[in-house]
């Protein structure tokens, strides 16, 4: 088969480690999938940035628009950032266009992932996003795919790469809130704002992408109560130290008698609970499933190089073939939209 042809829209952190993903295990994953993935064009502001990668010989957008339009590629990958601008405009774009989208955006998806949903089910692509949710640990295709059978009862974690590299050092280094901060953007673990991840909105964001998951409900970030971490301090710390429990920012979304409660905020554990050992930019997320049981998945939340395994895992469905859409909504509810969506068009 011909190759399937990549335009990668971002070029940053995640967008150069997904090209050097791709240029060290591309003959392996083609050989596994049976059909290549090739990256044969890319965008970015700045054309004479060295982003430690080779991205000579590929065609240049540096409109990510015309990236997503061009007849030059098959999928679509976002990798810029924000709910709104470039990346909203460009995924719109590629879906219209008839392009596969492959993106990391959770902010995006949790505004929009509805209607890109059904602009995808519309164009017959596909939307896939599993760098969208704690980085490279693989829970969006574990909760669509491996845990589909269970009715979900709750499903809780640390999805928050910064917050938790911040509340790690600032225990065990006794480094400032802003100190740590900085280090988390150094690495390349912090978004573009940093205030998403320091007041909770980034973990919402996941928190609603992951609730739509689990409880089949339209994603919905406004329904999170959200407290984030910027009022923890070293004297906080200690005093929980003390009385034998570690601060960590939660995501948590349960069944409760009146529907599914959504909410994030630090949160005192047990320092000899499992997740109390989740350091550094690691996260954990656990599912509670009324077949399985419960079960945890722990690894690197953020950072380029754990996100582009996430990334690439998804090209590597759409290499073999494997068309998916889905964001927890029921298929007949993702009709009806999509139906309500064609009438209003
Ligand atoms: P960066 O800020 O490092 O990179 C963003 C890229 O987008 C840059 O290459 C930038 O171009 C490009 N860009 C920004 N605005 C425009 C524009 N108007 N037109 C064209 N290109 C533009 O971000 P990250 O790589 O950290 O994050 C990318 C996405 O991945 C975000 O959605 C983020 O939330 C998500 N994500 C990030 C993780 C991480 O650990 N960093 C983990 C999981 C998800 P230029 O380089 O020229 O400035
Ligand atoms: N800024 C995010 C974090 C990136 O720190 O977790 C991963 O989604």
């Amino acid at each position: 088969a011909n190759a399937l042809r990549l335009g990668v829209a971002g070029l940053g952190t995640v967008g150069a480690s997904v090209i050097r993903l791709l240029s060290q295990h591309g003959d392996a994953l083609a050989r596994k999938n049976g059909r290549a993935a090739k990256v044969v064009a890319v965008s970015a502001r700045d054309p004479n940035r060295d982003r430690g990668v080779d991205v000579s010989g590929l065609t240049w957008f540096t409109d990510p628009v015309a990236l997503a339009n061009s007849d030059e590629i098959d999928v679509f990958v976002e990798l810029i950032g924000g709910d709104s601008g470039p990346a909203e405009d460009s995924v719109r774009a590629a879906l219209s266009a008839g392009k596969h989208v492959v993106t990391a955006n959770k902010a995006l998806l949790a505004k929009h992932g509805v209607e890109l949903a059904a602009l995808a089910e519309l164009n017959r692509v596909s939307l896939n996003y599993e760098a969208a949710v704690a980085g490279g640990i693989p829970i969006v295709k574990t909760l669509r795919e491996s845990l589909s059978g269970n009715a979900v009862n709750r499903i809780y974690g640390i999805m928050n790469g910064t917050c938790n590299y911040i509340l790690t050092r600032m225990e065990r280094d006794g480094i400032s809130f802003e100190d740590c901060l900085a280090d988390a953007q150094r690495l390349g673990y912090a978004e573009a704002d940093p205030s998403f991840d320091i007041e909770g909105n980034d973990t919402a964001h996941k928190l609603a992408i992951l609730t739509s998951l689990a409880f089949g409900t339209k994603i919905s970030a406004d329904d999170v109560y959200l407290e984030g971490i910027t009022s923890i301090t070293t004297a906080d710390i200690q005093a929980a130290d003390e009385l034998g429990y570690r601060i960590k920012l939660l995501g948590v979304a349960q069944r409760t008698d009146t529907g599914i409660e959504q909410r994030v905020h630090p949160t005192m554990v047990p320092k000899h609970s499992a997740i109390a050992q989740v350091d550094g930019v690691l996260n954990a997320v656990a599912v509670d499933g009324d077949f399985v049981g419960s079960l945890v998945l722990v690894g690197p939340g953020a950072g380029g190089d754990a996100t582009a395994s996430s990334v690439v895992s998804d090209i590597a469905d759409l290499a073999r073939g494997c068309r998916t859409n889905v964001l927890g909504m029921p298929a007949d509810e993702l009709a009806d939209y999509t139906r309500a969506q064609m009438r209003r068009h």
